[in-house]
């Protein structure tokens, strides 16, 4: 049996002056409701029985909409991550009567046992919370462990294949359109480590680590040789993919991204975010983020995109924005691999109102790769696979055909 959602109900002696819900009795309502999820499975002993205690390491919680006394709030918990004696939890609150996410929260825990030394985490407890990957809206995913760690992949289809690899801080939905009208293609669209409902380690992210998630992915799924599809930090991924496995790149497609590496002024901007998101969370990113991601026809004019590009960022685990930003930051700079590509078919889509990686940078990898096309997206921003879906999966399609 499945891990129970918790409902709790906010009481008045929990709420503040203004009659919220204060930020003390949010830390015991996500506890509590962690306690009946052990209550209702292996017991509230479980770490008595195994001499090994639950260790709070750190906690990341984000707000997003307040609560009030009577709510009745429905919890869900995650295991995002874990390792031999640590563990991550994520756990979201959702007022039942509307839906509405009212916060969203990570907890790293160690376990301790009597002498406060740290010891393995119960089986028991792993193999009881594992089983809590299955909901969380995973719906058609699939989990697989490759690498050391457990990705949340999407896979659909037969025929020739296509590695679908997303940007910072999204998730394998920005290829939603592509990969439902893709027929006649195998179309692999993972979520990155850090990202999405995938694990989310506290450390061990660079280009060189996704790269190699990704041919373990392909490994795992039998497949040799894909066209291989990079959004932005996707196409850094997959430069250096290249680097190590390019004889499985079949064909290349480049989507609102850059060869260069970055700047002084950009490494500073990394660590700069990455300082944000440690101290307000994934939402203050998602805020910063959204208007680089969309471009303002969108932002104006389609409050819904808006809304769930939002809330893809504001869902990203804390570790994986902090180790996507480390691996950007670190990333060496591709552009002398640009003229040795001549020999794999590439296309190079960006969004004319692309902020991030606009399209003169595309412009210049056009120039530089022999026989690479150019297909600039009107009307739309660095999320051009979700701005402008319809133009992109036309490109995509015509491309593929060509191969
Ligand atoms: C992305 O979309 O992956 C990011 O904008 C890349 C970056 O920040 O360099």
């Amino acid at each position: 049996m499945l891990p129970p959602d918790i409902d709790l109900t906010v009481y008045p002696d929990e709420c503040d002056a203004f009659g919220h819900l204060n930020q003390a009795s949010f830390l015991t309502l996500f506890e509590r409701a962690r306690w009946e999820v052990l209550a209702r499975g292996p017991g509230m002993d479980v770490f008595t029985r195994n001499g090994a205690w639950p260790a709070i390491r750190k906690t990341v919680i984000d707000y997003h909409a307040a609560a009030f006394p009577g709510d009745v709030l429905r919890f869900q918990q995650v295991l995002t991550h874990h390792g031999r004696t640590s563990f991550t939890m994520r756990q979201t609150a959702r007022r039942t009567g509307d839906d509405v996410l009212i916060a969203t929260a990570e907890f790293v825990f160690v376990c301790i046992d009597r002498d406060g030394k740290p010891t393995p985490i119960p089986a028991e407890l792993t193999e009881y919370l594992a089983a809590t990957r299955g909901r969380a809206g995973l719906g058609t995913l699939q989990r697989l462990t490759v690498n050391g760690v457990s990705l949340a992949v999407d896979m659909r289809g037969e025929g020739p294949a296509i590695l679908f690899v997303h940007g910072y801080p999204y998730n394998h939905t920005i290829w939603a359109a592509q990969m439902a009208a893709l027929d006649g293609y195998k179309r692999i669209a993972p979520d990155l480590r850090g990202m999405g409902q995938s694990d989310a380690p506290d450390l061990g992210y660079s280009m060189a680590t996704y790269a190699a998630d990704l041919a373990a992915l392909l490994d795992a799924v039998g497949v040799d040789e894909v066209v291989l599809c990079g959004l932005s930090m996707g196409g850094y991924i997959a430069f250096e993919f290249l680097r190590g496995w390019r004889r499985r790149v079949r064909g290349l497609v480049l989507v609102d991204t850059r060869a260069e590496a970055d700047s002084p002024e950009g490494r500073r901007a990394r660590d700069a975010a990455a300082a944000l998101a440690r101290e307000r969370g994934a939402a203050a990113i998602a805020e910063e983020m959204l208007p680089k991601s969309l471009a303002p026809p969108a932002l104006t004019r389609l409050p819904e995109m808006v809304e769930r590009v939002r809330a893809m960022m504001a869902a990203t685990p804390v570790a994986g924005i902090v180790g996507a930003l480390s691996a950007m930051r670190d990333r060496i700079d591709s552009t002398a691999l640009l003229p040795t590509l001549g020999d794999i078919p590439t296309l190079i889509l960006v969004g004319e109102l692309d902020e991030p990686t606009p399209p003169a940078r595309a412009q210049a990898m056009a120039e530089a790769i022999p026989g690479a096309r150019l297909v600039v997206i009107p009307r739309v921003g660095h999320l051009s696979p979700v701005e402008g879906a319809d133009q992109v999966t036309q490109a995509l399609r015509q491309f593929l055909r060509s191969l």
